[in-house]
């Protein structure tokens, strides 16, 4: 059972999620147009994990017999002029879920709703990972720099990245 409170906050994070998909869709699309396959690749496989995670919480409404509301939101931004930028911009975008994720648990939490807070848990333990992944990234770009022969190594790394979804739920 959700509580039209959690039953809201619930569909507006599927939303949230798939705007996060559609954001770093735009980025890979930035990483594309400057010939950076890697990097373009890295964020296409996140942009699959934010629908992954949109999913998770889509069908977790319908399990506990909610229903899901699809809602628009804004265009992403589609103009870069660096890595930096790139990263920058992930990470406070990475903060902004945490944030979000939080919200939700301290509501499943105050109303004892132990479902939703196991079902959280497993966002919980995903938003250290994902901001760990990004400062990680965003440091490297930073010590990197203009170093061309660097951001090749990282590209080439990058590139290695693919989207595999956890078997255990
Ligand atoms: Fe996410």
């Amino acid at each position: 059972m959700l509580s039209e409170k959690l039953l809201n906050e619930f569909n507006q994070q599927v939303k949230h999620e798939f705007a996060s998909a559609n954001l770093y869709l735009a980025m890979a699309a930035y990483c594309k147009s400057e010939d950076l396959d890697g990097f373009a690749n890295f964020f296409i496989v996140q942009a699959e994990e934010e629908r992954f995670h949109a999913m998770k919480f889509f069908n977790f409404i319908n399990e506990l017999g909610g229903r899901s509301l699809l809602y628009g939101y804004e265009d992403p931004k589609n103009d870069y002029t660096s890595l930096e930028e790139v990263f920058t911009d992930s990470l406070n975008h990475e903060k902004f879920v945490t944030d979000r994720i939080n919200i939700l648990m301290d509501i499943a939490v105050n109303e004892k709703n132990y479902a939703c807070v196991s079902f959280l848990n497993w966002f919980i333990d995903e938003q250290v990972e994902e901001m760990a992944m990004f400062s990680a990234l965003l440091n490297k770009i930073k010590r990197i720099g203009e170093n061309s022969h660097a951001i090749y190594m990282l590209d080439t790394e990058l590139a290695a990245r693919v989207f595999t979804p956890p078997v255990a739920e």
